[in-house]
C-alpha cells in the first residue's frame, strides 16, 4: 500500500546571516541522513558567520550565493535551484530576510530564488529576543504567513546575546521534525483525538506501587502523528520521561482510576479515542497510610479489578456538540501468541471496530514495533504491517484510523 506525503527530498537549505548558522551545519548532516539531497544556498551575511566549504563538504554539492554565478548553463541559478528541489528550507532566516521576503526583494540570490520558486517555503527564524518581538518583525511574520509560508519556530531559552526569551531557532533535530510534520497529509483535520499513554501506577503505601514497562513511546508517536495529520490531540499520560509532542495537549494521570476520570473529562468532545495506555488490570484493595514495615513474615497484598477504560468509552454515549454514541475507538493489545486470533476475540469483546495488536516480545520499550490490524473482517481480514520505527508505525496507523473513521463510521 503506497502512503504519499508531499515530497520533501530534494531541499534547497537557505542560510542568512544569524549567529544560528552555525547550527546549519548540524541541520545539513542531518537532513542528510535522513535521506534527503541537500543544496546550500547562502547570503553575503552568512558567509560572515560560516564557510562555505563546511557546507560543500556535508551536502555533496556546490553552495551558491552570487546571483551572477556562471555555474548553471542558462546562466540563471535564482531559476535553477527552484526548479530542482522539491521545497525550500530558509534556516536561520534573519529579521532583515523576512522583511525583504515582505516586500518581494530580490537584489540577492536567496531573495530572487525565494521570488522566482515554484516550490513551497519554509523558514525558521533567528534573532534576538527584541528583534523578534518588534512590531515590524511582527508585522512581517504575520504578512508571510498570510502569503503561504510556513513559519517554524522560534524556540525560547538562551540566546547569543546573554538574553533569555523568544527568538532562538529551533535546534536542527526540531526543524527536522518539523518538517516532517509539514509533509504529513492532513488526514484528520478537524478532527479531535483523545490518546492514553503509558502506564499506570497504583500504590500499595506512600513508597511502592503496582506498575509494568510500558514507556509511552507508541502513545506518545501516535500522539505526534494526529497532531501531524491536523488533529487537534489531548494526551492522557502515565507517569513516563518522554516529552511532550509538539501541539499535543497533555493531562498527566498516575493512577488507573485517574486516567479514567481524565478521559471522562474529555471524551465528550473527542471523535477518536485512542487506548494505548497499558492500564493496570488490577489495584491494592487498599492504600496504606504509612510506609508498609518491612519483617520477616511475607507480605500479601490483595487486589481488586480496575475499571476497563476503553470497554466504557465503547459504550459511552457523547454529549458533545453534535456528537452521539462512542468516539471511534481504537484498542492495542500486547499478545505473545495467536496474535491474530486473541486480537479478534480481544475487539469483540470491548466492542471496538479496530484493535490493533502488539506482538508482546517487540512493544515494550522499543523504538520499534510491528503490529497487526484487526477490524470487523476479524482475524481472517488482519493486516500485517512490517516491523518499523514506531513513529513510521504511527503515521501509517493514522492513515488507517483515518480512513476509517471517515467511510466505515462505528462498527461494534
Ligand atoms: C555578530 C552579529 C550577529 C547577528 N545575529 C543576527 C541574528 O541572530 N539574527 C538576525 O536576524 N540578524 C542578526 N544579525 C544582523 C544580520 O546579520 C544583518 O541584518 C544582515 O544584514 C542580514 O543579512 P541577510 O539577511 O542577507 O543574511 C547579526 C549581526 C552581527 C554583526
Amino acid at each position: 500500500m503506497e502512503y504519499t506525503v508531499k515530497p520533501t527530498h530534494r531541499v534547497l537549505l537557505g542560510i542568512t546571516g544569524g549567529i544560528a548558522a552555525y547550527k546549519s551545519a548540524e541541520l545539513t548532516r542531518l537532513l542528510i541522513k535522513s535521506g534527503r539531497e541537500v543544496t546550500v544556498a547562502m547570503t553575503a551575511a552568512a558567509r560572515e558567520f560560516v564557510g562555505s566549504a563546511t557546507f560543500q563538504a556535508l551536502s555533496g554539492h556546490p553552495v551558491y550565493s552570487d546571483l551572477w554565478d556562471a555555474r548553471p548553463a542558462n546562466g540563471m541559478a535564482h531559476i535553477e535551484l527552484t526548479r530542482s528541489n522539491d521545497v525550500m528550507l530558509i534556516a536561520p532566516a534573519s529579521a532583515d530576510f523576512l522583511a525583504r521576503l515582505v516586500h518581494g526583494r530580490s537584489d540577492d540570490l536567496l531573495s530572487t530564488t525565494v521570488l522566482a520558486r515554484t516550490i513551497p517555503l519554509i523558514v525558521a527564524p533567528a534573532m534576538n529576543l527584541q528583534m523578534w518581538q518588534n512590531p515590524a518583525t511582527q508585522r512581517n511574520v504575520a504578512t508571510l504567513k498570510a502569503d503561504g509560508v510556513h513559519v517554524i519556530g522560534p524556540g525560547t531559552g538562551d540566546q547569543a546575546c546573554g538574553e533569555i526569551g523568544d527568538g532562538r531557532m529551533l535546534e536542527p533535530a526540531e526543524i527536522l521534525a518539523a518538517l516532517d510534520a509539514w509533509a504529513q497529509p492532513k488526514v484528520l483535520t478537524g478532527t479531535r483525538v483523545l490518546i492514553t499513554a503509558g502506564p499506570t501506577q497504583e500504590a500499595i503505601d506512600p513508597v511502592r506501587v503496582i506498575t509494568n514497562h510500558s514507556s509511552g513511546k507508541m502513545g506518545y508517536a501516535l500522539a505526534q502523528a494526529c497532531a501531524d495529520a491536523g488533529a487537534q490531540v489531548t494526551l492522557v499520560s502515565g507517569p513516563t520521561h518522554l516529552p511532550t509532542p509538539f501541539a499535543v495537549n497533555r493531562v498527566n494521570v498516575t493512577s488507573a482510576a485517574q486516567m479514567l476520570a481524565a478521559v471522562e473529562a474529555e471524551v465528550d468532545e473527542a471523535d477518536i479515542f485512542i487506548a494505548v495506555a497499558a492500564v493496570a488490570d488490577y489495584r491494592p484493595t487498599t492504600h496504606a497510610e504509612q510506609k508498609i514495615k518491612k519483617t520477616d513474615a511475607g507480605l500479601t497484598v490483595n487486589l481488586e479489578p480496575t475499571v476497563d477504560i476503553l470497554a466504557k468509552i465503547a459504550k459511552y454515549q457523547r454529549k458533545g456538540r453534535g456528537k452521539s454514541g462512542p468516539p471511534f475507538c481504537v484498542g492495542f493489545a500486547a499478545e505473545s501468541e495467536k496474535v491474530e486470533q486473541y486480537g479478534a476475540e480481544k475487539r469483540a469483546r470491548k466492542g471496538i471496530p479496530l484493535l490493533i495488536a502488539n506482538h508482546a516480545q517487540s512493544a515494550f520499550g522499543a523504538d520499534e514495533n510491528r503490529v497487526t490490524l484487526i477490524d470487523e473482517r476479524g482475524a481472517e481480514g488482519a493486516t500485517r504491517l512490517p516491523r518499523m520505527g514506531k513513529l513510521a508505525l504511527a503515521r501509517v496507523l493514522v492513515h488507517e484510523i483515518g480512513k476509517r473513521q471517515a467511510t466505515v463510521g462505528y462498527v461494534a
